[in-house]
């Protein structure tokens, strides 16, 4: 799987150390998400950030991603690939800065990572938003995500579990229904 194929508008590569202070730069002008989403971001969480894994996945599943326009830094994403099951990957954080907000920005950079994960075979992504935060919320729905229906309490905030299908044209059910008979 090539990253630098997940957008045709943006460079895209992998986000490391030296990065921190551009990522905090993005980070703390999103002071909304870190009102629903306390801690508010710092250096240090960010490279905890970078190095965190759920259970059972290793550092080759995870892509802490940095989207460029020019030199300029628009958007950071965190993806885990395969988890929680083989065919899903997870988007465990994402955020663009706040001077392209509410231009289509984020939503043209989920749709084509929609499709590059489903072109690499996973058949969902899953992630999770604060409850309460209108702004997550309606961006997900908004972009063809759907409540799974559960709800992991945190110390001091809830997450509300959301999935997205990569099976959904008319095309892909018939290929999928003709290799089943
Ligand atoms: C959510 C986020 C990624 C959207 O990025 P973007 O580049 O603005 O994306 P788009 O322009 O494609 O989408 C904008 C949509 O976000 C939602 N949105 C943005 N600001 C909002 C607000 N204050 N209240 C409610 N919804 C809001 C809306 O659905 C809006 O589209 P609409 O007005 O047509 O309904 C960005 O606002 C962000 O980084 N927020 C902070 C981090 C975050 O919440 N990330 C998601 C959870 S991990």
């Amino acid at each position: 799987m090539d990253i630098t194929d997940i957008s045709t508008r943006y460079s895209v590569r992998r986000l490391d150390k030296s990065d921190v202070a551009d990522i905090y730069a993005l980070c703390s002008k999103n002071t909304l998400y870190y009102r629903h989403c306390p801690p508010f971001v710092t250096e240090r969480g960010i490279y905890d950030d970078m190095e965190a894994l759920p259970p059972g996945k290793e550092v080759c599943d995870k892509l802490y991603l940095g989207f460029y326009d020019g030199a300029d830094l628009v958007a950071v994403l965190d993806l885990i690939l395969g988890f929680p099951n083989d065919k899903t990957a997870y988007i465990g954080f994402f955020m663009t800065e706040t001077s392209v907000q509410n231009a289509g920005v984020g939503s043209g950079i989920i749709d084509e990572l929609c499709l590059w994960l489903k072109r690499a075979d996973f058949s969902s992504v899953r992630l999770g938003w604060v409850s309460g935060n209108a702004q997550a919320e309606r961006f997900w729905l908004k972009n063809g995500f759907i409540e799974t229906g559960e709800i992991y309490d945190k110390e001091s905030f809830r997450v509300v579990a959301a999935m997205r299908g990569l099976i959904s044209s008319e095309t892909d059910f018939n290929m999928q229904n003709a290799q089943k008979r």
